[in-house]
């Protein structure tokens, strides 16, 4: 029987589909191929994990659906531009993606980066949109810490570290900062997001923080378990491919076994951050569980 989580994350899923669907631009003029690369990507699906703690995290205040959806599915928006440009030959040259061929394979290079360009700027129209939120300093904020959590100090800087780092000399530390900057960046903001909405009270920002920081490493910890154990075809992408591409990953420095005791202990400590909130944050708590068991 499908679990509580399981059910609520396939409503969201389902949620984000038709509201993604009405963001995205249509088919027209000499754009057409373009528009059509950034619904490809965007409409193949994923877990919405981003789109569920963001959604989650507003509903512990109450915040209407109308304006988290939004914030949402921007957030969704702005991690597939990063998935396109991940892919691209120049970063990890991958082919699959969400079960279907990568967008510079089924398109070219040049649209791949393009949709991921023109991805990352719908995000932000619609986080400054005034049917986002009625306030504008909402808005602003909303806009600003996305900015931070996925530029050249966030998912951008992490990326840099993942391509560049050499795996020889990489410490655990290190590889700590990297996961927390190219996953664990937007992840965080996620939970924030959902505060900022709720206008949510310093103590109660901190815990959820706190809880997104460690389900983030969690999460990226979890994704490079799957590269080195998991079913491509289950995944919808290619496994393997860090140890082939000598990526520096929690695996490569501390073996598998460790690596899933590491990550466990982070979604229970992620788990301990919320104990400020009442059930209303069980589906959170489930998240993290999930973050960790999951199979892709
Ligand atoms: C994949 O993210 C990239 C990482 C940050 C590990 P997800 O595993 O959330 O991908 P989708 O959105 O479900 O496809
Ligand atoms: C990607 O990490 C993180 C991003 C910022 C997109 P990975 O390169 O491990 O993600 P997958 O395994 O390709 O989904
Ligand atoms: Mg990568
Ligand atoms: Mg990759
Ligand atoms: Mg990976």
């Amino acid at each position: 029987m499908e679990d509580r989580f399981a059910k609520a994350l396939r409503q969201t899923a389902a949620l984000m589909d038709t509201k993604l669907d009405q963001l995205l631009p249509v088919n027209k003029g000499l754009e057409k191929d373009l528009h059509e690369a950034m619904r490809y990507a965007v409409l193949a699906g994923g877990k919405r994990l981003r789109a569920f703690l963001v959604i989650q995290s507003a509903d512990l205040f109450d915040v209407s659906r109308d304006y988290s959806v939004r914030v949402a599915a921007a957030l969704e928006i702005l991690h597939t531009y990063s998935l396109i440009h991940d892919d691209l030959p120049c970063m990890d040259d991958d082919d699959l993606r969400r079960g279907l061929p990568t967008v510079h394979k089924k398109f070219d290079e040049t649209l791949a980066v393009l949709a991921g360009d023109a991805l990352q700027a719908l995000a932000f129209e619609i986080l400054a949109h005034p049917e986002t939120h009625p306030s504008g300093s909402v808005r602003a904020s909303l806009v600003h810490r996305l900015a931070l959590a996925s530029g050249g100090h966030g998912m951008v800087g992490g990326q840099t570290m993942d391509i560049y780092a050499d795996p020889d000399e990489i410490s655990l530390s290190t590889i700590t900062r990297l996961q927390q900057l190219k996953t664990g960046a937007l992840i965080q903001y996620s939970c924030e997001a959902g505060a900022i909405l709720g206008h949510a009270a310093p103590a109660q920002i901190t815990a959820l923080k706190a809880y997104a920081h460690d389900l983030g490493l969690a999460f990226q910890i979890a994704d490079d378990i799957l590269d080195a154990e998991g079913e491509s075809d289950e995944m919808g992408k290619a496994t393997r491919k860090d140890a082939d591409a000598g990526k520096a990953t929690f695996v490569s420095l501390m073996g598998l076994e460790k690596a899933k005791i590491h990550a466990k202990m982070l979604a229970d400590q992620a788990i301990s951050h919320l104990s400020l909130f009442n059930s209303n944050a069980d589906l959170l708590r489930d998240a993290a569980i999930f973050t960790v068991e999951r199979k892709k």
